[in-house]
């Protein structure tokens, strides 16, 4: 009897051990399965998503994590890329900080997406 308690009680804590395995693994991939690099890629909607995920944290407006380069309106990162450390930063081209910082690299689809919005002329859209 005792040694069938103790099996329910470790299968009971293995069982809370992976839903919060897998929980956390959706929280920090939300849209890895779901990226399609032939869908248009805008700022407003595709853009922003990504940013908030993989960059605001540390640049956006009140962040004081990002070595004091401001991302998190249109303006700052359209700069960021037209003068081509967003596009090189992501990409961990060689002269640029590979980002995001300290994290996974983003996708391949979602640095391809990155790179259509910019050669789209980096619209407001
Ligand atoms: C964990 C915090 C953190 C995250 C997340 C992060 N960065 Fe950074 N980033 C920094 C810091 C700190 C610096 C300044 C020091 C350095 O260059 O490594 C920096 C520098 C940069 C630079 C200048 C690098 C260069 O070589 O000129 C760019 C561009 C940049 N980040 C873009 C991004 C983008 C785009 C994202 C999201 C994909 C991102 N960062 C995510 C912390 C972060």
């Amino acid at each position: 009897m005792k040694t069938k308690n103790i099996l329910t009680s470790i299968s009971i804590i293995l069982f809370f051990f992976s839903s919060c395995y897998y929980d956390k693994e959706d929280q920090l991939y939300p849209s890895s399965g779901i990226c399609d690099s032939t869908a248009p890629a805008t700022y407003a909607s595709t853009m922003v998503p990504l940013f908030q995920q993989y960059c605001y944290s540390c640049h956006g407006g009140t962040a004081s994590s990002g070595g004091g380069i401001l991302m998190g309106t249109y303006a700052t990162d359209k700069a960021m890329a037209l003068n081509g450390s967003l596009y090189g930063s992501i990409a961990h081209a060689s002269g640029y900080s590979p980002m995001p910082k300290g994290l996974n690299k983003m996708t391949d689809c979602q640095i391809s997406k990155v790179k259509k919005w910019i050669d789209g002329g980096s619209l407001n859209n």
